[in-house]
């Protein structure tokens, strides 16, 4: 599919399918357009409706938007969420005003510079509201865009974005740019959406890579996980005469629930605690290496202790604790790193290196 092709299929698809009845969609201007814009940008379409149309009966000019008290432009956008747009949209009003003569700029780089418009908010004023050959890339188009070149990387990186705006750019037709515009968010909000994208219908198919992969899902890639919150915790490996490792079976709710593992405490003063009211005499101790282990939402880094006890006078080897053999170890569950401690605490009582 050429470039060519791209923009011809979309376009006849808005004429089939796409949205012509928002009310920022009649009577079509640059204010109108711009209010239209910034109030979707956080907020859904149905959301909207309501928001819009009574913002325009109270402020239906921009010259109205910047005379008005703070007061009532916040009072307009009470419900909306995201006040500093609010606050934007009246500070941008009165450059419009006093700045501009009451007319938008007619450039996505002058409009740009007003307050809470980025550079895709200003290629949608700019191409649906004056006509203007300027691209957007906003969610919903950097998902399409991605999925259709099978770009990778996430678009929040600004490798990847600059990729994206590259293809938004290379991707847009010279004609009907505002419809174009158009059709491109309706694509990305009602077929090409995050899960279960509907293909069948897509006019872009042809030329889809991402489709073309059976990878429409993997595109555009996840945002990268931020560093994990870091915990830790300490883990006595009681050990008895048989080599034998004291466990615990942890509580059927929560992490690694139902599987059996070494207590754990919060630093050497509490592993004495317990030793002394489980009734183990602590012959010999030594701290084992760390262990940091991954969970979907936090690492953990154990710090694993090797304690040798005197167990005669233990009294709670049973219901939930039990004697875990070493030489001959029950079948039982447990969790990989706990595996691992214990792997290294055999070793360690053999004087192997751990
Ligand atoms: N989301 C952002 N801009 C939009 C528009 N013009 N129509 C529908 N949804 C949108």
């Amino acid at each position: 599919m050429t470039d060519d092709a791209f923009g011809t299929a979309v376009l006849a698809w808005y004429d089939l399918h796409g949205r012509k009845d928002l009310p920022w969609q009649q009577g079509v201007t640059p204010y109108r357009v711009w209010v239209s814009e910034i109030m979707l940008q956080q907020t859904q379409v149905a959301t909207v409706l309501g928001y819009f149309d009574r913002f325009m009966q109270a402020l239906p000019t921009v010259e109205a938007l910047a005379a008005a008290p703070e007061d009532e432009v916040l009072h307009l956008w009470t419900g909306l969420g995201y006040y500093s747009r609010a606050r934007n949209v009246h500070k941008a009003a009165k450059t419009v005003v006093e700045r501009h003569g009451g007319e938008f700029p007619r450039s996505v780089e002058a409009l740009a510079e007003l307050p809470g418009i980025g550079r895709s908010t200003a290629g949608a004023i700019a191409s649906l509201s004056m006509g203007i050959r300027a691209p957007i890339l906003d969610g919903n188009v950097k998902r399409v865009l991605a999925r259709y070149t099978a770009t990778p990387g996430y678009p929040g990186e600004p490798a990847v974005a600059r990729r994206l705006w590259e293809v938004a750019d290379r991707l847009m037709p010279h004609e009907r740019v505002g419809h174009y515009t158009q059709a491109m968010m309706d694509l990305g909000a009602t077929l090409c959406t995050r899960s279960k994208p509907s293909c069948l219908l897509c006019p872009v198919k042809p030329g889809c890579r991402a489709h073309l992969l059976g990878q429409e899902t993997d595109f555009p890639a996840a945002k990268p996980r931020k560093t994990l919150p870091q915990r830790s915790t300490l883990m006595p490996l009681f050990v008895n005469d048989a080599n034998a490792v004291l466990l615990q079976r942890r509580p059927s709710t929560g992490l690694w629930g139902g599987l059996w593992g070494p207590p754990e405490v919060a630093d050497v003063a509490e592993l004495e605690a317990l030793a002394e009211r489980q009734g183990l005499a602590i012959d010999e101790r030594q701290a084992l290496p760390g262990l940091v282990h991954t969970f979907s939402h936090f690492q953990l880094a154990i710090e694993p202790w090797l304690v040798q006890v005197d167990h005669r006078q233990h009294r709670v080897a049973e219901g939930d604790w039990l004697w875990y053999n070493l030489a001959s170890p029950p079948r039982l569950g447990l969790a990989a790193p706990v595996q691992k401690l214990l792997k290294r605490a055999e070793q360690a009582l053999k004087g192997e290196p751990t």
